[in-house]
């Protein structure tokens, strides 16, 4: 009882991912739905179909025989027995009999009847009842009950984790023109990206193989975090340079880059002939 409470009330809290899970799950089975409520149509034409013939042909024997023919309706099965539900969901005492449940009370024709109360009613009732009992023992006491500042922290706590979730998409969602170089720690992430992928061809400390010299001066594609994002992301196939947007993300791209522009000046042995132009901020953007 208490897990279901707890449940109903994180279920509460998460109402919106529910509703869309929901939704998303229909529409995702719109045809197995459909198709569900054709075979349902389709059983409960059979089901008339079939009686339909049966009483043709009890028909066509009770005639032969001389019994009447009202008895055939009696003898006709329902699919669903709306009469015998609704009797059972009232309770209701019958209308023959109303003389003896009669209160004498009566105004403008309207006379009180002691009657049952239908026991979907009653039934409904004791469930509040017992609702009550569980709910004041869980709330008054036990500490299982999710109060009012609970909810309010959980809605708060998840909040944040959505803030934080969709902050993450904006950090990744960076492009060539609003990246900036990054400082501090995740220049390190950056070297260790530059190690695995880029060190191959444009040397361990980016002094230029098979790929430029990414030490110098000088540009083929434009210097400046921009640009070099640029030149990463969409690379210079034709040259030997891939594009590395489908095997990193926008942020490991940017620290990657914003690596690299650490390594200017820093004068490794062994450095490839220099490439391009040299690029200062001021000698213009290459985008
Ligand atoms: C297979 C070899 C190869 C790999 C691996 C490689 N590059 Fe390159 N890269 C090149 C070549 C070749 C060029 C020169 C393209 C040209 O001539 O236009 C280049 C050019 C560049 C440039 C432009 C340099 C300039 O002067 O404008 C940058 C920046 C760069 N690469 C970064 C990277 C990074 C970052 C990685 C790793 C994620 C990487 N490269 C991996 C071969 C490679």
């Amino acid at each position: 009882m208490i897990f279901i409470n707890n449940q109903i009330f994180l279920a509460v809290a998460d109402s919106t991912d529910t509703l869309k899970n929901a939704l998303t799950w229909s529409l995702n089975n719109v045809f197995a739905i459909l198709a569900l409520l054709i075979s349902f149509l389709a059983m409960w034409a059979i089901w008339k179909v079939v009686n339909v013939l049966s009483n043709s042909q009890k028909e066509f024997l009770y005639t032969k025989h001389g019994i009447p023919l009202e008895t055939i309706k009696k003898d006709t099965p329902s699919l669903f027995n709306f009469k015998g539900i609704n009797d059972a969901l009232w309770k209701l005492v019958p209308l023959e009999k109303e003389a003896d449940i009669d209160l004498g009370h009566e105004y403008d024709g309207i006379r009180e009847l002691d009657n049952r109360l239908p026991p979907w009613w009653l039934y409904i009732f004791y469930g509040t009842i017992l609702f009550a009992a569980v709910y004041l023992y869980l709330y008054l006491f036990t500490d299982k009950g999710v109060r009012q500042e609970q909810e309010y922290e959980y809605a708060m706590e998840k909040g944040e984790e959505m803030k934080l979730a969709y902050l993450a998409t904006q950090a990744n969602a960076v492009d060539e023109n609003s990246v900036v170089a990054l400082t501090g720690a995740e220049l390190a992430e950056g070297q260790s990206i530059f190690k695995a992928s880029c060190a191959a061809c444009h040397g361990q400390e980016g002094q230029g193989g098979v790929g430029p010299n990414l030490t110098d001066q000088y540009w083929i594609h434009g210097g400046g975090i921009n640009n070099v994002f640029k030149t990463i992301k969409y690379g210079v196939p034709d040259k030997g340079m891939i594009s590395w947007q489908s095997q990193l993300s926008p942020s490991a791209m940017q620290k990657v880059a914003s690596y690299i522009l650490t390594l200017e000046g820093t004068n490794p042995p062994g450095q490839k002939e220099k490439q391009g132009e040299i690029w200062t901020p001021e000698s213009g953007a290459k985008l």
